[in-house]
Order: structure tokens, then C-alpha cells, then sequence
């Protein structure tokens, strides 16, 4: 919740989430449930709670927001962590926030276990706060999110002929079907969170609903290309995310997919396949840093931050239709430091 830390009006509120959240996870009890616990107090960012708290003091002129909310609230982040728990299964991801991924500790099994507990425990809380219309923004975009993941999930080619005993990857996706994935993969859960504000019960305008989903998409996707950026090229001890995660997964994401359009020499795939599959360690951690330094010098890293930034500034421009005010100050100075993160 650190990254809220300068902001007491919405870390109060998010503090309610996270004694809400508390609760529903010691539901399973024993391992799991201290599992659950120790993934929601490292270093979360907190981000999509936060946007729905903002989008509801932004309607409600600031004042504090009823339990509807702060249900909702709880139940995205709740939704997020199931789907984190599940992509790191899905990815073969060993870390997550700093620490042992939950499958590294409970076993594939429990964790997917654990992760459909939090799921349908998300549904609970949406229904209860917002009944069939709440229910009716949230399956779609669900849909659309595991839709995304297993696009995603298409980025192989594990046919015989691919030669590779994990498949090839694919390097031929265009930037278009990449931002169709990511809008799904995070975009859509962002606006989804921005509504979930709105539907506060006093708030004063529905017609505040379409310009905050539009914050939230365009903040989403600038978001999602930050992330992919920093798997390639973050730092481990700041995402607390071994980098290349997505490589390995078979992931194709923007910067690969600007630099081999730049690659004349077809470098590019021969090193990925390499950071893949090569048979010793040492050899596929230095293909690895190959692919980051080619994609670095084509440009190809700039041209992708470009993008995000594009978005981001797209999201600023929409937060100015907002009502001014303090909590609209937050979104704008949150949306600016997304951008320029780190981690
Ligand atoms: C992180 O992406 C992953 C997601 C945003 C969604 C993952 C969704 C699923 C696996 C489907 C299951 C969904 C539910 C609701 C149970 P990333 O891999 O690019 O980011 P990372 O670097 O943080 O892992
Ligand atoms: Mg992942």
C-alpha cells in the first residue's frame, strides 16, 4: 500500500479494504489462509482499490465512502491476487512481490485452490455490494481478462516442426493484437475498478461513469507496457520479478516486437530461443542479457516507453474533465509516477 503512503484520505480507506480482505482470507484457515495473509502485506501496490476509492470521493465530493465501496474495493484486489496466483502457476513464475511465489510455498495444487477461493470470494463480495448490476460489469470483463491470458498463451508454436521441445516462439504478432491482449489482460480490470467507484451510492452523476472508465483503460494500458518494459529491462530487486519471465512463459510483448522489426540480421529469435531453452544456466542468463541489450540499442525500448507515455497522457487529459479538487490532484500525480516507476 506504499505507494499511497502522502495520501492518509485514501490509505484510511484502503485500510478498511485490507481489514475486509484480512477477513476473507482466513477463510480456508491453516496454510493457506497464512499464505493469503503474507501475499497481501508484501508491498502490494494497492492500485486498483485505490482507483476505486478515488473515483468514489471524486463523485461523492470527497467525503468518506460507504461499505458498498469499500466492498468492491476489496473484492478487485481479491480478484487481482487469484489472478496473479494463477499466472505465476501459468508462467512458471518462482517469485512475486519479493518473496516466494505461492505456488513455490503451497504447492501447485493448494495454490490454484487458493486462488479459486479468492476468486469466488470476489463474486460474493461484488454481488452483495452491488447486486445484478454489479454482477453484470464484472463477468464480462473476467471473461475478457481470461480470454486475454490464453490469446496469451497462443504465443507458441509447439507444433513438432518448431524443432523445440517448449515450442518456438512467435514472434509475428502484431502491435495491434498485443494492445487488444493487454487491454484485456489489465486495461479492462482498471476501468472496471474506476466504475466500481462511481456506483457509489451518492454519487451525484452517472455521467462521471464513461470519462473515469476511460481513465482507468488509458491508464491501464500505459500501465501493462510499463510492466512488460520492466521484465526485460527492470531491475529484480526493485520489481521483485526475476526479469525475462515472459520470455520464458512464450510471452511476446512490446519491446520484442519493436525491435524485431528492426532486426535485419534475425538475431533476435535465434537469442530468445536461446534464453529458452539453452541447456546450461550461465548460457540462457547471457542470451537473455543479449536480447536486452539489442532490444536497448535498436531504440526499441524508447519507442515502447513512447507508447506508454502516449496512453498516460491520454489518461491525464481525461482526469482534467474531472471535478477539480484534492482527490482528482492524487489521480493526476498517481498516473505520472506509474509512468515513471520503477517497480
Ligand atoms: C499478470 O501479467 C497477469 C494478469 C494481469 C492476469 C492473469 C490471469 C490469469 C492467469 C487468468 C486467471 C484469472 C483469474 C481471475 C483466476 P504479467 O504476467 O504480464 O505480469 P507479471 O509480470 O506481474 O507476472
Ligand atoms: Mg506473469
Amino acid at each position: 500500500m506504499s505507494f499511497w503512503a502522502g495520501y492518509p484520505e485514501v490509505q484510511h480507506e484502503l485500510e478498511r479494504v485490507q481489514h475486509l480482505i484480512d477477513q476473507e482470507t482466513a477463510g480456508p484457515g491453516g496454510l493457506i489462509s497464512r499464505a493469503l495473509s503474507d501475499l497481501t502485506r508484501r508491498d502490494a501496490k494497492f492500485l486498483r482499490p485505490g482507483f476505486v476509492v478515488l473515483a468514489g470521493r471524486i463523485g461523492n465530493g470527497g467525503v468518506p465512502l460507504g461499505e458498498g465501496a469499500i466492498e468492491r474495493a476489496a473484492a478487485i484486489e481479491m480478484l487481482h491476487m487469484a489472478s496473479l496466483i494463477h499466472d505465476d502457476i501459468v508462467d512458471g513464475a518462482r517469485t512475486r512481490r519479493g518473496g516466494d511465489s505461492l505456488h513455490i510455498t503451497l504447492g501447485s495444487k493448494r495454490a490454484v485452490l487458493a486462488g479459486d477461493y479468492l476468486f469466488a470470494r470476489s463474486f460474493a463480495l461484488f454481488a452483495k455490494s452491488s447486486g445484478q448490476e454489479g454482477l453484470r460489469l464484472l463477468t464480462p470483463s473476467v471473461a475478457r481478462l481470461v480470454s486475454s491470458v490464453i490469446d496469451e498463451s497462443s504465443g507458441l508454436d509447439e507444433s513438432p516442426a518448431s524443432g523445440l521441445p517448449g515450442g518456438s516462439l512467435r514472434f509475428n504478432l502484431s502491435p495491434r493484437r498485443y494492445l487488444h491482449r493487454i487491454v484485456g489482460k489489465t486495461a479492462v480490470l482498471f476501468a472496471l475498478s474506476f466504475h466500481a467507484g462511481a456506483l457509489e451510492a451518492d454519487t451525484p452523476s452517472k455521467d462521471l461513469i464513461e470519462p473515469l472508465r476511460r481513465v482507468g483503460y488509458n491508464l491501464g494500458v500505459g500501465f501493462q507496457i510499463i510492466d512488460d518494459l520492466l521484465d526485460i529491462a527492470g531491475d529484480p530487486r526493485k520489481t521483485g520479478k526475476p526479469r525475462g519471465t515472459d520470455l520464458r512463459a512464450g510471452v511476446v510483448t512490446l519491446p520484442l516486437i519493436l525491435a524485431m522489426q528492426k532486426d535485419s540480421g534475425k538475431i533476435l529469435p535465434k537469442l530468445a530461443d536461446q534464453a529458452r531453452h539453452a541447456r546450461w544456466r550461465r548460457t540462457r542468463v547471457h542470451a537473455l542479457e543479449e536480447v536486452r541489450r539489442l532490444v536497448s540499442r535498436c531504440g526499441a525500448f524508447q519507442e515502447t516507453w513512447s507508447v506508454a507515455e502516449r496512453y498516460t497522457r491520454r489518461a491525464e487529459r481525461e482526469i482534467l474533465r474531472l471535478p477539480p479538487g484534492a482527490d482528482r490532484d492524487t489521480l493526476q500525480e498517481a498516473t505520472t509516477r506509474l509512468l515513471r516507476r520503477s517497480a
